[in-house]
């Protein structure tokens, strides 16, 4: 059945048709084929992913949604390279993930992608600017840091600007407010101007108004610099603005952008 499934795809995009032909134009950035993950809790194995394709190409904002505790988190930490699939291949932008050791992966992880995470994950100790300039500390070494860092320092000021914390620049994590860090977390993935955004609910702890100044800023970057972008959401606005939506349901991918079922999914949230 899979194999049939393949044989009328090329890149694992359906042959013909106004809607593939469009897509087909834009480069295929991320390629996921047959991801399986599962967890293990005392003694007992939980199957999270159970056979995910995906492909995502440059330029595109694709809304992931899916109940609580469906493995959408764990998804997007496969397909980003934070952890490792049990089976199945991702290919980003032709380089097979497989094929690199841990710290071409990690050069490449910090190069090419900006990554915001359900729970932020901000460094505690340092400060929110701090933490927004740290992955192009970590990008450029301390040898070309010298040289990188007037640049560098002007693009984290910049957007902190942008998610409006310049007043909260000296602020560390536990001063902030939720909101406020998970704009902290936003301005860091975007510091090495990254190719590929992945971002669990972005918007999850934000006000209505601050939500939406979090949409405009993503979309912003979508159409001026062509920024790609997988984002898993409950908000349903969100996903309802997003080029392409998908389901994770059971362990696997539905295709379909059915906004009864945003909503539904959002007020299930
Ligand atoms: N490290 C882990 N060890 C064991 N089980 C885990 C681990 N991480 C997640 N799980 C389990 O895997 C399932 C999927 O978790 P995941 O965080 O991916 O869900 P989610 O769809 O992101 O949920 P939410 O919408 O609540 O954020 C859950 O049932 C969770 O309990
Ligand atoms: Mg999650």
């Amino acid at each position: 059945m899979q194999d049939d499934m393949q044989d009328g795809m090329q890149d694992g995009v359906p042959e013909g048709g106004a809607a593939a032909a469009v897509v087909d134009n834009r480069k295929l950035l991320l390629h996921a084929t047959g991801l399986h993950k599962s967890y293990k809790v005392g003694g007992e194995k939980l199957e999270v992913l159970r056979g995910v394709d995906m492909q995502v190409r440059e330029g595109e904002i694709l809304a992931i949604l899916g109940k609580s505790g469906c493995g959408k988190s764990t998804l997007l930490h496969v397909l980003g390279w934070l952890d490792k699939p049990d089976q199945g291949r991702i290919m980003f932008d032709g380089v097979d993930r497989s094929t690199l050791n841990a710290q071409e992966r990690a050069r490449l992880r910090n190069q090419v992608m900006g990554f915001v995470f359900q729970f932020y994950h901000l460094l505690p100790e340092l400060t929110a600017f701090e933490n927004v300039l740290m992955p192009s500390m970590i990008q450029y070494g301390p040898m070309a840091w010298r040289q990188e860092k007037k640049h560098a320092t002007e693009r984290a000021r910049a957007l902190l600007d942008l998610v409006s914390l310049t007043p909260r620049a000296k602020h560390r994590p536990r001063q902030l407010s939720g909101g406020e860090r998970q704009r902290v977390a936003i301005a860091r993935a975007l510091q090495n101007e990254p190719r590929f955004l992945f971002c669990d609910e972005p918007t999850g702890n934000l006000d209505g108004k601050t939500a939406e100044d979090v949409r405009d800023l993503l979309w912003g970057l979508n159409e001026e610099q062509n920024q790609t972008m997988v984002i898993v959401t409950h908000d349903a606005k969100l996903a309802s603005h997003a080029h392409r939506v998908v389901h994770l349901e059971r362990g696997r991918i539905v295709e379909g952008k059915d906004l009864d079922l945003v909503e539904e999914v959002a007020l299930d949230s």
